[in-house]
């Protein structure tokens, strides 16, 4: 920025001034009216991330060092969002207090920028599919030529709508820039549109951002004005147009928030599927920008992966999961259940029908089956909790089995309590452990077990009534009450056929 600086007080159109790195001002201020919302629109998550993260992630990629962004409306929520997103201190940020217009917006970053005599970008904030490829290729053109200001144009297919139109000369030099609400009927029908997306060499910048008026349909001081207060000063404007239109779309209502979602989305699916993931449908398929999957993993329909999650290899995920804030390894099949704030060993199989709720670790080679809930639970290698079991707040030893049915009661109504569980034990099916408890390594539970005390290694518990079987209770029961009413005159059905011990013998006594 030193050398920049040096460099620039020869002139604003010094070649070589790109030796230092630019800096970038966010248009963030504005107060979104037409999103409806009490969200700031630059908030308003695309594929997961605020839209304005996107944008920020764009700018760090395309090696700007600087970045200050421009806030008002809800700028204390705005500011602590970014903070938390980026790290304090990362961004810079510039109040502005009164939203007169996306030229008064980058008025109020100079302070911000004194001493900055280099090239400075200017990006508003709603337009998150902007890439670091473009800003490069902006940047590079502006340098080469040694531009005042550089445009990023694109070319839209059909009717432009509110976007500022591009006006040229006969020999095709950009003149400057009307506002849609201001254009002529000619001018309107102009189909090469400003993405507001620009490159500047920062002295030529604000010297012409003090010149601007509100001579204008919204009596704003438009930004897109300082284009032709250039070129009549005789300075240099430059454009590029983008190959993708699509890399510029702003975000203004929420009809386009669903459509830069759409963009995104397919965005992030391709360069999966380019990286080695299959997808067999992308478009029942919704990643996250923040997720990483491994190669030859496989994608099933209606697969949600969301926040920090990172998928190994060889992993098949879907039809129908979600998956959020979970690491898992390699060659891990999850069917039809949802996994959140988890990590999961190599090998494990979940599903179908599995919650696995934050906190739940899985070792390698696990198996959790249908209807099986964990949270805070760890899981060690090889353990099999195969059908309908809760294990909150435990810790399940090696290849031990738990059977269907089986509860950890970790809640008193007061406080959570652990379950420790050893190794090479075996739960027998519908066993309740009663938290605080210990069942030791190699030690069984008896099926309806309800388990209040330790269990040593080795030992059988069995918790339970002993069964009692009464001789001949249904067929007397039956005599009893044959003949007799109910209230409303039916006769009774004889036939305790909740009792009966074989499906044979109750027809048998129905005739
Ligand atoms: C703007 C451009 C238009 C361009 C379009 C591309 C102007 C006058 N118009 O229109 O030529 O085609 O972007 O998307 O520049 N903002 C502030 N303070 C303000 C006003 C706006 O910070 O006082 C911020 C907004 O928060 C937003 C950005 O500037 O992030 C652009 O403002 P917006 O109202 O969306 O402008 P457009 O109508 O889209
Ligand atoms: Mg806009």
């Amino acid at each position: 920025m030193r050398e920049a600086a040096a460099e620039d007080s020869a002139g604003d159109t010094a070649r070589g001034r790109g030796a230092s790195p630019p800096a970038a001002i966010v248009l963030a201020a504005g107060k979104s009216t037409r999103m409806r919302s009490k969200l700031p629109k630059a908030l308003h998550p695309v594929c997961g991330r605020p839209l304005l993260a996107h944008i920020l992630d764009a700018l760090q990629n395309a090696g700007v060092a600087r970045r200050v962004l421009v806030v008002g409306h809800q700028a204390d929520v705005l500011q602590s969002r970014m903070d938390e997103t980026f790290g304090p201190g990362t961004n810079a940020y510039a109040l502005q207090t009164e939203q007169k217009g996306t030229g008064h917006a980058a008025l109020m970053a100079a302070p911000a920028l004194a001493g900055h005599a280099g090239t400075v970008l200017v990006v508003p904030g709603d337009t998150p599919l902007l890439t670091a490829g473009i800003l490069r290729d902006l940047v590079t053109t502006h340098n080469t030529v040694g531009a005042a200001a550089t445009l990023l144009t694109a070319v839209l297919p059909g009717d432009a709508g509110s976007y500022g139109r591009i006006v040229r000369d006969p020999g095709g030099a950009v003149v400057g820039i009307v506002e849609a609400r201001d254009a002529t009927p000619e001018q309107r029908a102009i189909r090469e549109i400003s993405t507001s997306i620009y490159a500047f060499s920062a002295p030529a910048l604000f010297r012409s951002l003090h010149d601007l008026r509100p001579d204008n349909a919204q009596g704003e001081l438009y930004l897109t004005d300082v284009i032709g207060l250039l070129r009549a000063a005789g300075q240099t404007i430059a454009a590029i147009t983008s190959p993708d239109p699509d890399v510029v779309l702003g975000v203004n209502t929420r009809v386009e928030l669903a459509l830069v979602e759409a963009r995104m989305r397919a965005r992030i699916l391709d360069d999966l599927m380019l990286s080695g993931v299959t997808v067999s449908d992308p478009a029942t398929t919704y990643v996250e920008a923040t997720v990483r999957v491994g190669q030859d993993t496989t994608l099933l329909p209606f697969t949600f992966l969301q926040g920090e999650t990172v998928i190994g290899e060889d992993c098949v995920i879907g039809p129908q999961t979600h998956v959020s804030g979970s690491r898992l390894g390699d060659r891990v099949t999850a069917r039809a259940c949802f996994i959140a704030g988890s990590e999961v060993g190599d090998g494990c199989r979940i599903g179908p029908f599995a919650n696995l709720r934050p906190g739940t670790v899985l070792h390698d080679n696990v198996k959790i089956g249908d209807f099986v809930e964990t949270k805070a639970a760890t899981l060690h290698e090889g353990v099999s909790a195969g059908h309908l079991a809760y294990l909150g707040d435990a810790e399940v030893g090696a290849r031990t089995n738990i059977g269907a049915g089986t509860i950890t009661c970790n809640y008193d109504g007061r406080q959570k309590h652990q379950t420790f569980i050893g190794a090479d034990a075996f739960v027998g099916s519908d066993t309740i452990l009663v938290a605080p408890v210990h069942v030791d390594n190699g030690a069984v539970t008896a099926a309806g077990s309800v388990i209040t005390d330790d269990v040593p290694a080795g030992a059988l518990a069995i918790g339970r009534e002993r069964q009692t079987n009464k001789e001949g209770w249904a067929a007397r029961r039956r005599d009893e009450g044959r003949g007799m009413r109910d209230e409303k005159g039916k006769e009774l059905h004889t036939h305790p056929s909740s009792l009966a011990p074989h499906p044979s013998s109750a027809e048998g006594t129905e005739r």
